[in-house]
């Protein structure tokens, strides 16, 4: 286990012992949020949109890669992840929603839903929940995951966003954890 992820694990298991669960699941209906991405960089990096993909770093960088690049927030509505690009809304498609596919044995994109993109059949747009500012997936049986991973792209800072569901911990794939931050 990397060290990072050993804190964050103990930070997870002392918050838990000294608060019940509850208190701590947030379901930030009504507040508009950005996604980062931190571990990876100095400090926090963006989650933003490119073609139907989720990325991370300064979008301005990537926008010669994608067709449609853009900075993203988020509201939280019913476990799903409403997706609004900004500063022009109109770049994205309404109700445009984040999806992780969580498929056993396999390390899989992070995107997002319509805008001309085909949605892939595994993915999962709800059962989303955040453990403090944490971005985590609560599956059926109650479980939290959060296994998302940052391939570094061939721009430098910029990477893709990915869900590792059975934790292989691919080699070349850093480790972020997720959270949100207001705007
Ligand atoms: C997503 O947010 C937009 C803008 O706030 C709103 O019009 C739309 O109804 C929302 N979609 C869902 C599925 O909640
Ligand atoms: C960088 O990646 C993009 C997208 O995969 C590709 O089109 C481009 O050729 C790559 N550039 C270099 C210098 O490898």
């Amino acid at each position: 286990m990397k060290p990072f992820i050993f804190a964050m694990v103990l930070s997870f298991l002392s918050r838990a012992t000294a608060a019940p669960a509850g208190n701590e699941l947030e379901k930030r209906d009504s507040t508009s949020f950005k996604l980062v991405a931190y571990g990876v960089a100095s400090s926090y990096i963006d989650i933003f949109f490119s073609d139907g993909l989720a990325y991370a770093g300064d979008a301005s960088l990537w926008e010669a890669e994608g067709n449609v690049v853009t900075d993203v927030t988020f509201l939280m509505e019913n476990t799903e992840l409403n997706t609004t690009a900004t500063p022009s809304a109109s770049k994205l498609d309404p109700s445009t929603l984040f999806y992780i596919r969580p498929v056993a044995d396999k390390v899989l994109p992070v995107g997002f839903t319509k805008n001309g993109v085909d949605t892939p059949s595994d993915a999962v747009t709800n059962n989303f929940i955040f453990y403090g500012t944490y971005l985590m997936w609560e599956e059926a049986s109650g479980t939290l995951t959060s296994s998302f991973r940052l391939l570094p792209m061939n721009v430098s800072g910029i990477y893709q966003l990915y869900f590792d569901y059975s934790n292989l911990y691919p080699s070349g794939y850093e480790i972020p954890v997720i959270k949100s931050v207001n705007v």
